[in-house]
Parts: structure tokens; sequence; C-alpha cells
């Protein structure tokens, strides 16, 4: 029973997160897809809006769960039984942090493999942050975050 672990901020889902949620899924038996809680970093949702987004978006994923955590991720993902975590990349830029983290989850220990997913060219532009910053100026957000969610992050900014 392979489990792995896909965790971020999710603040909000992307289109890009989304793919890789789908394409993660069919590699593993379970696919657990977490939110940070994370105090120090002021978000747009709530956790649990969070939550109920990625919910909202996996829907039709029948080996998707959500769940959020605090603290590590290697503690969380012994804790839930994942051996893998997936990570997606863009680019260079991500390659750098993203291998920066892999070494320090490694460093802690844990029995935990990182797997790293190919972002799709239509999602190389994509984030959270992009999607807020256009949000935020009234523009279309609809190549950038699942339709389903598209209505919560407008209403945030009042448009
Ligand atoms: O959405 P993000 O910012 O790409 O997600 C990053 C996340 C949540 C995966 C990462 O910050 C994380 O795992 N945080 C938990 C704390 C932790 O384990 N840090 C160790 C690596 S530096």
């Amino acid at each position: 029973m392979r489990k792995a672990i896909y965790a971020g901020s999710f603040d909000p889902v992307t289109l890009g997160h989304l793919d890789i949620i789908e394409r993660a899924s069919k590699l593993f038996d379970t696919l657990v897809v977490a939110v940070l809680e994370n105090p120090n970093k002021t978000s747009l949702f709530t956790v649990e809006e969070r939550k109920e987004h990625l919910e909202l978006v996996t829907q039709h994923l029948h080996n998707v769960e959500v769940a959020s955590f605090r603290g590590l991720l290697a503690d969380f993902a012994v804790e839930i039984g994942a051996t893998v975590a997936v990570r997606g990349l863009r680019n260079a830029v991500d390659f750098a942090s993203e291998y920066q983290m892999y070494l320090i989850n490694r460093k802690l220990g844990k029995e935990i493999e990182t797997i790293f997913l190919a972002a799709d060219e239509e999602h190389l532009a994509l984030s959270s942050t992009n999607a807020k910053e256009v949000a935020v100026f009234g523009g279309n957000i609809e190549f950038m975050v699942p339709k389903e969610i598209q209505p919560f992050v407008i209403q945030k900014y009042g448009k």
C-alpha cells in the first residue's frame, strides 16, 4: 500500500496544483493532499476553506484525501504512514528551493522519499501568488484557478 503526501499552502489551489494531484494520484494507492497550517504567514483563505476547496476539486479522485498539518512535513508524513513526498517543478528556481527542501527532509532522518513531477507547460507561469495578484486587480483568473474556486477568490477581493 503506497501512500504519498503532496503538501503545500494552496492559497488558493491552482490548475497547476490540480494537475500534479491528478497525475500523482495515478502513481500511488493513496495521495494525501495536506495544507500547511502556518501561523507566520498571512493567507487569503483559512486552512478550513483551503481544505474545502481541495475537497471540491478532487471529488473525482477516489484515492485522494485532504488533510492539514502543523510542523514538519517529514513528521506528518510518518504520522500518516506516507513514504513519498510529491513536489511539482516549474523551473530552475523551483528546482533550487525544492532540492534544498529535499535535502533537509532527508537530513531529518525520516524514511521519506521525494519525487518531483514536472509541471505541464500550460502551468509554467501559474502560482497562487500570481493568481491573487491578477484577481486583486479584477483580471481573468480562468486559466489559473479551477472553475469551482474562481468565485471564492473573486469574492474575497469584493469584485
Ligand atoms: O505551497 P508551498 O509554499 O510550495 O509549500 C511548501 C511546504 C508546505 C511543502 C513546505 O514549506 C513545508 O513542508 N513546510 C513544513 C515545514 C517543513 O517541513 N520544513 C522542512 C523543509 S525546509
